[in-house]
């Protein structure tokens, strides 16, 4: 299938208050100079927000990532989990269609679907409520045929129960998501057969279900203030909207570089301290870190005007005007930067290494040059 921008596109985006702080957490929980793999959650959440993916979604993701906008593009039309058109305003349905669901009867939870909400897949029905798609293999298939809604799986579904779930989500319900022809979980129809042990003190519904019922978001929107932001190695170990009730549970390690130091201090914790506290006597760089040299900056670009940096593979707009209030305007200055002066810029960059790693300095020779 072919995965494009949808032609009408809202304005703008903006995460909400909570789900901004949610997402900047997430971006901390990355080593330095790899904030950029935040990319899928963060997409993620602004799916979960809006229900789809706009390009403005998209392209505030790939600024607050300091991506270029064609790096966060491929990963939305890569992965058919991001919606890149509307979806329905109460819920979007994905029917099962790989060979368990097939041959149980998926080919009947379509027709309702095509009944019920549009004739063709990503469509949104009149009242704009649903939309639906067939989808591969959701693992369920025990429990064939299987529909996900939202965000649970109602499973062993017949056409006559799938069209009174879209009644019940149309009036503002939100069926019991699992099995839906009475059995717990993937159990023999005819009850257990084995291990009936375990059959005594379960819980109401089986523990996929259970969850579900508990949290209560099938078919919700998420605005960020669901639950708590726990980054307990943030802020002296503190929770962003909610004191953590929990036992803290230790921070992300550090990727696993070998120490630089006879301290143990490894190279990235030591760049992590770098963009902490300036340079200077009490801050020496550690053993095996590069000393930094500021290279000759520009209080403005010359009068030519400023080149455009953003043809720098890896550099997004933010990342442009970073380098703009650093004095960097032009290919040439760049191409200049020895190893103390790349050094001098990564530190004060959000996310290290990427002036190598991308090859800033060969890119703005050629650029230079032309
Ligand atoms: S075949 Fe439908 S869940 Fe696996």
């Amino acid at each position: 299938m072919l995965r494009r921008l949808h032609h009408d596109q809202p304005d703008s985006f903006a995460f909400t208050p909570a789900n901004q702080e949610w997402a900047e957490a997430q971006i901390t929980k990355y080593p330095e100079g790899r904030q950029a793999s935040a990319i899928i959650p963060l997409l993620w959440r602004a799916q979960e927000q809006e229900g789809w993916l706009t390009r403005p979604a998209i392209e505030h993701v790939a600024e607050m990532l300091d991506l270029a906008y064609i790096r966060a593009l491929e990963v939305a039309s890569f992965y058919f989990m991001f919606q890149l058109q509307p979806v329905g305003k109460i819920a979007h349905i994905q029917i099962c269609g790989t060979l368990s669901c097939m041959i149980c009867g998926a080919e009947d939870l379509v027709a309702v679907c095509q009944d019920k909400i549009a004739k063709k897949p990503h469509v949104v029905s009149d009242d704009g409520n649903f939309s639906w798609e067939e989808v591969e293999c959701l693992g369920s298939c025990a429990n064939a045929p299987m529909a996900q809604i939202g965000k649970d799986y109602y499973e062993d579904l017949t056409a006559e129960r799938l069209g009174e779930i879209i009644d019940e989500l149309a009036a503002g319900k939100v069926p019991v998501p699992g099995p839906q022809n009475g059995r717990y979980a993937a159990e023999p129809l005819k009850g257990l057969t084995s291990l009936q042990e375990y059959d005594s003190g379960k819980t109401q519904y089986n523990a996929s279900v259970q969850l579900a019922v508990d949290i209560g978001d099938t078919v919700k929107r998420i605005d960020g203030t669901e639950v708590p932001i726990l980054t307990p190695w943030r802020d002296g170990g503190t929770d962003v909207l909610e004191k953590p009730k929990a036992k803290k549970t230790p921070g992300p390690k550090p990727a696993a570089n070998k120490p630089a130091s006879k301290h143990g201090i490894t190279k990235q914790e030591a760049n992590a301290d770098s963009a902490a506290k300036p340079r200077g006597k009490s801050n020496p760089p550690v053993d095996g870190a590069s000393t930094e040299k500021k290279p000759k900056t520009l209080t403005a670009p010359r009068k030519s005007g400023a080149d455009d940096l953003k043809r720098i593979s890896g550099v997004g707009p933010k990342l442009e005007q970073t380098l703009n209030e650093l004095g960097f305007w032009h290919f040439d200055q760049i191409a200049k930067w020895t190893d103390a002066e790349i050094t001098w810029v990564d530190s004060r960059l959000k996310f290290k290494g990427r002036i190598k790693r991308d090859d800033w300095i060969g890119q703005a020779t050629k650029f230079a040059a032309e």
